[in-house]
């Protein structure tokens, strides 16, 4: 059993400069953790409530001081002297202490951030490295780390829509070591801003990721830049290096129309599209290439590229496991991106997991646009085996936080 002595929090600040919240948790023993949350911009409408305070005085209406509150005052004298035997216990408590479906009375940004304080405090106790705690939340003996996709490109919601999907991303699929993964991207990465400035004659736009945001005139002129950029680099398309691409569609959907730059667009136009896409460029995975409620077309969709590429759910999913069920039961995906501030607890998001993984998914392991500089997503997807993970760009510590701690943990399992 651990026994939590104390539980508070305090209001800190993203990568986009917007508040958001860090929990610490002391257990009985003396062992003591912080924990620090994300927060997306590009969100799903089936994403848990990030509880904001909504007083336009401070940040825009942005401050966290309820939810830092409610963990400071409710969840603290709630569950401080209490004594759990293990993760999805403390959830269930803070679970049923919220008492709303979607996590909006306490907030998801608190409760999450108290479930993971606790995750990192008791690895601390037993003197265990975190990613061992997450592994034995999902009875996993050997956990793999995953393949990175890097965001090279940027735009929709990230980017001020200049093109108006959201991120291409390059992985290295000739290596399996992330040592030498981040290599090739640094190549890739440092080559695109070459060509940007010699092709558009403009200097470094960043996007919130870190991601380059040329002012391409069409997707294909994007993607190609993209497949240019890896021969340039010196590596083979397809071969040592493809791509990923996060369409995030449901935020250019608008009436039963894909409002694709001057395009306007069908559901079946769409799937049209994206099959040309796969067709042409060397793309492995595709993420919510339909928008979040378009349900009736992810099959067509599923069943036109899924046997060549990842047919990944984000808003599509947001790591729920009533929406994983209806994807899996209608053959609407075959992955899913995991981000466990979609769904408030790392308990349900181990549901999430185990659900997925139930119909033979893959798993992305993935950050938020707005993130800090806590590193506990490494640990997670090597704990858990994801498959890939998202983290953004490899030009901002917040990205760098997790990148590091992956190369940390490689040399840890080499070395041992
Ligand atoms: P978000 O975007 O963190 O802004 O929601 C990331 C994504 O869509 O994958
Ligand atoms: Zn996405």
């Amino acid at each position: 059993m651990t026994t939590i002595k104390r539980l508070d929090a305090l209001e800190i600040l993203d990568s986009r400069g917007r508040p958001t919240i860090s929990a610490r948790c002391e257990l009985q023993s003396g062992a003591t953790a912080s924990c620090s949350v994300p927060s997306g911009a590009s969100t799903g409408s089936g994403e848990a409530l990030e509880l904001r305070d909504g007083d336009s005085r401070r940040y825009g209406g942005l401050g966290c001081r309820k939810a830092v509150e409610h963990v400071n005052v409710e969840i603290n004298s709630i569950l401080a002297g209490s004594a759990f035997a293990s993760q999805s216990e403390l959830d269930r408590a803070l679970i049923d202490l919220d008492g709303t479906t979607n996590k909006s009375r306490l907030g998801a940004n608190a409760i999450l951030a108290v479930s993971l304080a606790f995750a990192r405090a008791r690895s601390m106790e037993s003197q265990q490295p975190l990613y061992r705690n997450f592994a034995n939340m999902i009875g996993s003996q050997l956990p793999l780390l995953p393949r990175l996709t890097v965001n090279l490109f940027s735009g929709g919601k990230h980017a001020g829509n200049q093109v108006p999907i959201q991120d291409v991303l390059v992985c290295p699929i000739s290596t399996s070591s992330v040592s030498a993964s981040l290599e090739m991207v640094y190549a890739i990465y440092q080559t695109a801003a070459k060509e940007i400035l010699s092709r558009y004659g403009m200097r470094l736009l960043r996007a919130d990721e870190g991601g380059l945001a040329p002012p391409c005139a069409t997707i294909d002129e994007l993607l190609s830049l993209a497949v240019e950029c890896i021969e340039q680099a010196g590596y083979c398309p397809g071969k040592d290096v493809a791509l990923a691409v996060d369409v995030a569609s449901s935020h250019f959907f608008d009436q039963g129309t894909y409002n694709l730059g001057d395009e306007q667009l069908t559901s079946e136009g769409m799937v049209d599209r994206l099959v040309t896409w796969i067709d042409t460029y060397p793309i492995v995975s595709l993420e919510d290439g339909l928008a979040e409620d378009d349900w009736d077309n992810w099959p067509d969709l599923f069943a036109r590229i899924g046997d060549r590429c990842l047919v990944l759910g984000d808003d599509l999913l947001c790591t729920n496991p009533k929406r994983i069920q209806r994807a899996g039961a209608s053959h609407a995906a075959n992955a899913l991106l995991l981000k466990v501030n979609q769904i408030g607890t790392l308990t349900e998001a181990a549901e999430a997991y185990r659900l997925a993984r139930s119909f033979g998914w893959k798993i992305t392991v993935s950050a938020r646009s707005g993130e800090t500089e806590d590193n506990w997503l490494a640990d997670l997807a090597f704990g858990w085996s994801a498959d890939q993970i998202k983290i953004g760009s490899i030009t901002q510590s917040e990205r760098l936080a997790k990148y590091n701690r992956l190369l940390e943990i490689e040399t840890e399992i080499g070395a041992a």
